[in-house]
C-alpha cells in the first residue's frame, strides 16, 4: 500500500552545507544524536525540513543549496545572521538548553540574559514561523508532522493556527526539568500553550513526561491524566518513548577490512596501556571538567597505573558563537595541560584531548578498542555514546561508566557503574573498578545491555511514535 508521508522538522538538518563556489555545495553529516538518531530511521517516505547550519544571502546560492539538498530530500530553512544570533545563540543555547539541564542561566551575564530576553523570544517565535512556513509549502493532507526538539516548541501551535487537521507531533531530545525548574522562565506558559496545540508530545523517559505534565497543571491550572493533558475536553497525549541506535550499522562496520585495519593499529600504538574513551560535543551538560579532574583523582591515588592507561577525550566542536562554549573550551585545555604536564613522561602523556570530530568508520574503530567508556553527563537527555560503545564491545565487553543523570541511565543501568559525576571521588573508585574488573564480571554487566542495545532501535522508536501519533489523531476524531 501507500507508505505515509512524514515531514520531520528540526532545526538542524542531517547534513550540513558548506560553500564551494557561487552556486557550488558540499554536504557533511551533522553531530549530534538526535541526527544520529533520524539517520538510523529507514522505510518511511519521510522528508526532511531544517537548517543548514549556514548563512547563504544570495538568491544563487539559495538556489543551489535547494537542488542539492533535494537529492538528500532535505529541504532548508534560511535564517539570516540576525535571527541565527538571537533564535540559535541567544534564546536556544544560552536559556532553554542550560535551563534544560538543570544549569541555570549563565553566571556572568544573568541581567543581560535577562535584559535581551524578550527580543531573543520574539525571534524565537519569528524563526518557528519560519520553519512552518517551509512545513505549509511542502505540506499535503494526510501527511505526518513531527516537530523536533527545544528549538520549536513553538511550531505545533503555528501549524495548527494555520490548518487545524494537520497531524503534529512534537518530541523532546533533551529531558524537561522539574516544574520548579522550569517555572522560572519568563515565556513558560506562552511555550507550553504552544506544545500543548500538538496531538502528542514525547520524551525520553517516564519522568521528563511526568514534568512536563506537572509544568501543565501547577503553571496553566490544567487536568493531568494518565493519558496527558486535558484542556476544555481536548487531550494531548504526552507519553515516554526512549530513543536508541541503529547498533547493526555499527556491527557492520566493525566487520569492514578498513576498519578491522584501523582496529589493529590503534591496538598496536596502545599496547601496554589500557584505553579509556570520552566522545562528547564540547557542552558543559557533558561533565567533561568533571572527567578529567575524576582521571586525575586515579591518577593521583594510583601511580602504579599512570604508565599503564590513556584517556582520549574527542571534543567535537559546537556551538562556538556562544561566549559559555567558549569558555569551557579553555578551561578544559587549561585542566588537560596541567594534567599532562603533571603526569607527563619524555615519550607518553596520559590525556589525548582532541578538539574535532571523527568520521563513522574512525569512531567506530575507537568504540571498539576501548577498555573502559566514560560518560558523565551532569545531565542528559538520553546520550547515544554510551548505547553505540555497548554495540561495538561484542567482543572485548569494556565497561561503561555512566553517570546517573543521563536518560540512558534508566536502561543501561544494570550493566554500567553507575556515578554522580559531581563527586569525582566516586568517579575515580569506579574508573580503578572497571580497569581491575574480572572478565566474569565484564562478560555478566555485557550481558545485561547488549541486547537493550541491539533490540530497541531507532527505527522502532520512530514507528511507535509515528503509530502512537496516527492512533491518537484517529481517536481524537470518534470522540467528536
Ligand atoms: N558523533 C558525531 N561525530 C563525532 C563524534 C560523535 O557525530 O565526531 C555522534 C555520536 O556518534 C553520537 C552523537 O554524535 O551519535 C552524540 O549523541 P549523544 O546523544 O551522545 O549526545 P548529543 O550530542 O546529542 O548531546
Ligand atoms: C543535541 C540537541 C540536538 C542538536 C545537537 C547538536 O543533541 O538535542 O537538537 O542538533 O545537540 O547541536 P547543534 O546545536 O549543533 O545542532
Amino acid at each position: 500500500g501507500m507508505k505515509q508521508r512524514l515531514l520531520v522538522v528540526a532545526n538542524r538538518l542531517p547534513v550540513s552545507a558548506n560553500r564551494r563556489g557561487e552556486d557550488q555545495w558540499s554536504l557533511e553529516i551533522s553531530a549530534g544524536g538526535l541526527v544520529s538518531a533520524l539517520l538510523g530511521v529507514k522505510d518511511v517516505d519521510a522528508k526532511w525540513i531544517g537548517w543548514a547550519g549556514v548563512n547563504v544571502p544570495d538568491e544563487v546560492g539559495q538556489r543551489a543549496l535547494t537542488r542539492t539538498l533535494a537529492e538528500k530530500r532535505c529541504i532548508p530553512v534560511f535564517l539570516d545572521e540576525e535571527i541565527v544570533h538571537q533564535y540559535y545563540n541567544g534564546y536556544c543555547n544560552n536559556i532553554l538548553w542550560p535551563l534544560f539541564h538543570y544549569l541555570g542561566l549563565p553566571q556572568e551575564d544573568r541581567l543581560a540574559t535577562t535584559r535581551n530576553f524578550e527580543s531573543q523570544f520574539n525571534a524565537y517565535k519569528r524563526a518557528n514561523q519560519m520553519f512552518a512556513d517551509v512545513v505549509y509549502q511542502n505540506y499535503q493532507e494526510g501527511d505526518v508532522i513531527w516537530c523536533h526538539d527545544y528549538h520549536l516548541m513553538f511550531m505545533p501551535k503555528c501549524l495548527k493556527d494555520h490548518d487545524i487537521n494537520m497531524k503534529v507531533g512534537w518530541f523532546l531530545h533533551t529531558p524537561f526539568p522539574s516544574s520548579e525548574i522550569y517555572r522560572t522562565l519568563p515565556s513558560r506558559s506562552e511555550l507550553l500553550r504552544s506544545v500543548l496545540c500538538a496531538d502528542l508530545v514525547g520524551f525520553h523517559t517516564y519522568d521528563y513526561a511526568r514534568h512536563f505534565v506537572s509544568a501543565c497543571t501547577r503553571i496553566l491550572g490544567l487536568e493531568g491524566t494518565h493519558e496527558g493533558v486535558e484542556d476544555q475536553g481536548r487531550l494531548t497525549r504526552v507519553a515516554a518513548f526512549p530513543i536508541g541506535i541503529d547498533s547493526e550499522r555499527f556491527k557492520r562496520a566493525l566487520e569492514l577490512t578498513a576498519v578491522k585495519r584501523h582496529i589493529n593499529e590503534l591496538t598496536h600504538r596502545f599496547a601496554g596501556r589500557k584505553v579509556m574513551l570520552g566522545v562528547d560535543r564540547l557542552d558543559m551538560i557533558k561533565g567533561i571538567p568533571q572527567k578529567i579532574l575524576a582521571f586525575e583523582k586515579f591518577l593521583e591515588e594510583n601511580p602504579d597505573w599512570n604508565d599503564k592507561v590513556v584517556l582520549l577525550q574527542i571534543a567535537v566542536p559546537t556551538r562556538t558563537d556562544v561566549p559559555e562554549y567558549q569558555k569551557l573550551t579553555s578551561q578544559v585545555h587549561e585542566i588537560v595541560g596541567r594534567i599532562n604536564g603533571r603526569f607527563g613522561t619524555l615519550t607518553a602523556v596520559p590525556i589525548h584531548h582532541l578538539d574535532r570530530s571523527l568520521d563513522f568508520h574512525a569512531l567506530c574503530a575507537l568504540y571498539a578498542v576501548t577498555d573502559v567508556a566514560l560518560v558523565t553527563s551532569l545531565r542528559d537527555g538520553m546520550n547515544l555514546v554510551s548505547y553505540e560503545y555497548v554495540a561495538c564491545q561484542g567482543s572485548r565487553k569494556g565497561v561503561l561508566i555512566l553517570s546517573e543523570f543521563a536518560g540512558a541511565a534508566q536502561s543501561l543501568g544494570a550493566g554500567a557503574i553507575l556515578v554522580n559525576p559531581w563527586n569525582i571521588t566516586e568517579v575515580a573508585d569506579s574508573i580503578r573498578h572497571a580497569l581491575t574488573m574480572s572478565s566474569d564480571e565484564r562478560e555478566k554487566r555485557h550481558r545485561h545491555n547488549y541486547p537493550h542495545v541491539t533490540t530497541h532501535t531507532a527505527q522502532d522508536w520512530a514507528e511507535t511514535f509515528v503509530c502512537e501519533l496516527n492512533e491518537t489523531v484517529a481517536e481524537a476524531q470518534l470522540r467528536t
